[in-house]
């Protein structure tokens, strides 16, 4: 699905985000990343979903180096491709019916769009959608009257109704309780399978990360720290991956409380005891 080579991006002043990153995803795969905050992962994300340009190294998207395409090839190869977001972008005023068929919105033309908001156009597929996610009573609720965790199952509705090759979700469960972070990852996770989607997730937790993804992709000061099976990354990769960020602490307080930390789905890693 993807191929990146030497990947780099360097914000002007800023810095460099991304530096010499390699990675290949093949069609299907389920791939968690983690890092510690401003480690690159959401530019990484940016960089896939082809709204960011790398500064220098090659995107290949099935085969295709992205750099040689064209508007209107842009245009078709961000259809292919998915995004849910921390905050998810809906538009609250709008009932969920709208916010669903937005998935739609690549494919529309703009007379279509606005013909679909006076009189919904494909009710059908954002009704299904949202039942799949859980909440097919809601379809004319309006969105800011739904609880955070809904108006997410409405985001990945959305992207449902879209049917890209591949979806990205960038922190997806950040602003959610554990419990329905646990229940989401699980329902994007299962419906990416069904529907043979590719699924690349940024998680802020290792614990979520680690227990439901078969790979695992260690984001560092804008490299890829490791690259492997859940059960491989140890104790020591994940002190290395946080080591000094404002985040190791809280990550590794969870990691030396056993008991929250394998808590829930996720399996205990090699070495260490329940
Ligand atoms: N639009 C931007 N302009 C300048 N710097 C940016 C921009 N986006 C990200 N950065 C910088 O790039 C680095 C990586 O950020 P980001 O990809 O958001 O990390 P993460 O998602 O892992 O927290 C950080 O140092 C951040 O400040
Ligand atoms: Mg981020």
């Amino acid at each position: 699905m993807y191929e990146l080579h030497g990947v780099r991006k360097v914000f002007g002043e800023a810095g460099v985000a991304l530096d010499d990153v390699a990675l290949t995803v093949g069609r299907g795969e389920h791939v968690a990343f983690i890092g510690p905050s401003g480690s690159g992962k959401t530019t990484l994300f940016r960089v896939l979903n082809l709204t960011l340009r790398p500064t220098a190294g090659v995107l290949r998207l099935d085969g295709q180096d992205v750099a040689g395409f064209s508007d209107a090839e842009l245009r078709r190869a961000r259809m292919r491709i998915g995004s849910v977001y921390q905050q998810h972008n809906l538009v609250g005023r709008l009932r969920v019916v709208h916010n669903v068929l937005a998935g739609n919105l690549g494919r529309w033309s703009t007379a279509h769009a606005l013909a679909s908001l006076l009189r919904p156009q494909g009710v059908d597929g954002a009704a299904r959608a949202l039942e799949q996610v859980g909440i097919p009573e809601k379809l004319w609720a309006r969105t800011d009257e739904l609880s955070g965790g809904q108006q997410q199952r409405v985001a990945i509705a959305r992207v449902l109704v879209q049917d890209p090759d591949v979806i990205l979700a960038d922190e997806p469960v950040s602003s959610v309780d554990p419990s329905l972070a646990l229940t989401l990852v699980t329902l994007l996770r299962d419906l990416s399978r069904d529907s043979t989607k590719t699924l690349l997730m940024n998680l802020h937790s290792v614990e979520l990360a680690l227990g439901h993804f078969p790979r695992i992709v260690g984001i560092r000061d804008g490299r890829v720290h490791f690259d492997l099976a859940p059960a491989k990354v140890t104790p020591e990769l994940l002190a290395q991956l946080y080591a000094g960020s404002r985040d190791d602490e809280a990550q590794l307080e969870r990691f030396q409380d056993g008991a929250t930390f394998f808590g829930g789905a996720c399996r205990p890693l090699p070495g260490v005891r329940r």
